[in-house]
């Protein structure tokens, strides 16, 4: 772990505002505490990995201002939060009620950041699915039409609201499944995503309005099988465990 000094510890202070409610002896006692990698609070968004001009049924507009907003604004509030913890975690005389209204926060922004990354990545491509993960759906659903029509079906059940669409993997119950997701905390457990699908209002209104349905099926238009299937080799050994 990593000492800080009192200039460092002041101006983590100053960028959290914890300042303005810790006593000064908080702040003597931060100078000489390490900082636990844990929260470090150094995340640093992920430039969008595809030309924004390029996708279809999907706005340049639209995307810049998800990634630029939304996303990256996530990535900001998870740094917010991890340096608020790393200030108050030493504070034995903190209500534990108030660490956990920032334990929760750090999960709400750690989800958005973990899914909304997933979710960019596996945009981009042509739509058109193969390779490894067709094999396993197939091989799941019986065909990629009747995976597709569950899919599509899940990401409209939330339209007009908040939540996630998340193809993945259960490493406890070792089958593929697509989860529904009322929000950035609601993943189901144990599981890894391989396609995501951003279902909030603000993934689409821009270019659809409340035209929820019209925005899924141009996401999977622009669907990067590549990706997903990347995600789906990189399972290896470990879903055998
Ligand atoms: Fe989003």
């Amino acid at each position: 772990m990593n000492k800080i000094n009192r200039r460092e510890a002041l101006a983590v202070f100053a960028a959290t505002g914890v300042a303005a409610i810790s006593p000064v002896s908080s702040i003597a006692q931060a100078t000489q505490t390490a900082v636990a990698p844990a929260f470090s609070g150094k995340h640093q968004p992920t430039p969008l990995p595809f030309d924004p001009t390029k996708l279809s049924g999907i706005s340049e507009r639209l995307i810049r201002s998800h990634h630029e907003n939304n996303y990256t604004g996530a990535v900001r509030a998870l740094n917010v939060v991890e340096n608020r913890l790393a200030a108050m975690m030493n504070d034995k005389d903190l209500p534990a009620y108030i660490y956990g209204d920032l334990k929760r926060q750090e999960l709400v922004r750690t989800g958005s950041v973990v899914l909304h990354e997933r979710y960019f990545a596996n945009l981009g491509g042509n739509g058109k699915a193969d390779g490894t993960a067709l094999n396993i759906i197939k091989q799941n659903w019986g065909s990629y039409e009747a995976w597709e029509a569950e899919f599509k079906r899940v990401g409209n059940s939330l339209a007009g609201g908040s939540g996630w669409t998340i193809f993945g993997y259960n490493f406890h119950t070792k089958q593929y499944h697509t989860y529904w997701a009322a929000d950035h905390s609601t993943s189901a457990a144990f599981s890894i995503p391989l396609l995501v699908l951003d279902m909030y209002e603000h993934a689409y209104q821009i270019d659809h309005g409340a035209a929820a349905a019209k925005y899924v099926d141009a996401f999977m238009t622009n669907v990067n099988w590549e990706e997903v299937n990347r995600r789906v080799e990189s399972l290896g050994q470990a879903k055998l465990v």
